[in-house]
């Protein structure tokens, strides 16, 4: 069984979706064990707790240095064993250090169908915005292993859903949790529990 550690910073509603797919089964061979938040109050740390999960708290701001962040943050996912890192709507940028002690076993959720509205900048609100802004009758949602390019490690899974006219960046973000963010993240980590993805060339083959 792997263990798996949520880093959270907001409402937690993939945190929400990924309990919920451990207690229906749908992830396999994978426990969430602690969740560990850069914002106290975030209301992810709440359902944790309602879920009888261990939380932390580690915020960028009391650490002067990033470096020192990078390594406290580093050594606080350690101290809980995680053989899995999920980033669910983790605000603080990651450093080299975490990245590199835990690749390819960091999976993040971002929500537009990479490489489209990705990178730096595209967080929240903006990713919707920009791809309305665009006029793509398509966007989505995908999951994908964190290295150091922002938002550019291997893709394990991406799912598309449709634009609709009259969509607001709160509309579309709202479809596009429901459609997808929801259902491939958890995929994602019962994947990588089962040991069924490899990384090869920089690209995530799933064998079943
Ligand atoms: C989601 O849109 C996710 O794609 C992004 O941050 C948001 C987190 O929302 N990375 P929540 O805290 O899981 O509700």
């Amino acid at each position: 069984m792997k263990n798996i550690i949520v880093l959270v910073s907001g409402g937690g509603t993939n945190l929400q979706a990924l309990i919920d797919a451990e207690k229906s089964g749908i992830i396999k061979n994978g426990k969430i064990t602690c969740v560990i938040s850069s914002n106290p109050g975030a209301y992810a740390l709440e359902r944790a707790k309602n879920n009888g999960i261990e939380t932390a708290v580690i915020r960028r701001k009391d650490y002067d240095k990033f470096s020192a962040y990078d390594k406290a943050l580093t050594e606080l996912i350690k101290s809980k064993n995680a053989d899995l890192v999920v980033l669910a709507g983790f605000m603080t940028i990651l450093g080299h250090e975490v990245i590199s002690a835990f690749e390819n076993r960091i999976i993040n959720i971002h929500p537009a169908l990479i490489p489209s509205f990705c990178g730096e900048g595209f967080y929240g609100l903006r990713v919707h915005e920009a791809a309305l802004e665009k006029g793509v009758k398509l966007s989505g949602a995908t999951a994908h292993f964190v290295n150091e390019i922002c938002d550019g490690g291997p893709i394990i899974i991406q799912k598309a859903v449709e634009v609709r006219d009259g969509d607001t960046p709160e509309i579309l973000q709202k479809r596009i949790m429901e459609q997808a963010e929801w259902k491939i993240l958890p995929e994602a980590v019962s994947l990588f529990c089962q040991d069924k993805i490899k990384v090869i060339n920089n690209k995530a083959v799933i064998s079943e």
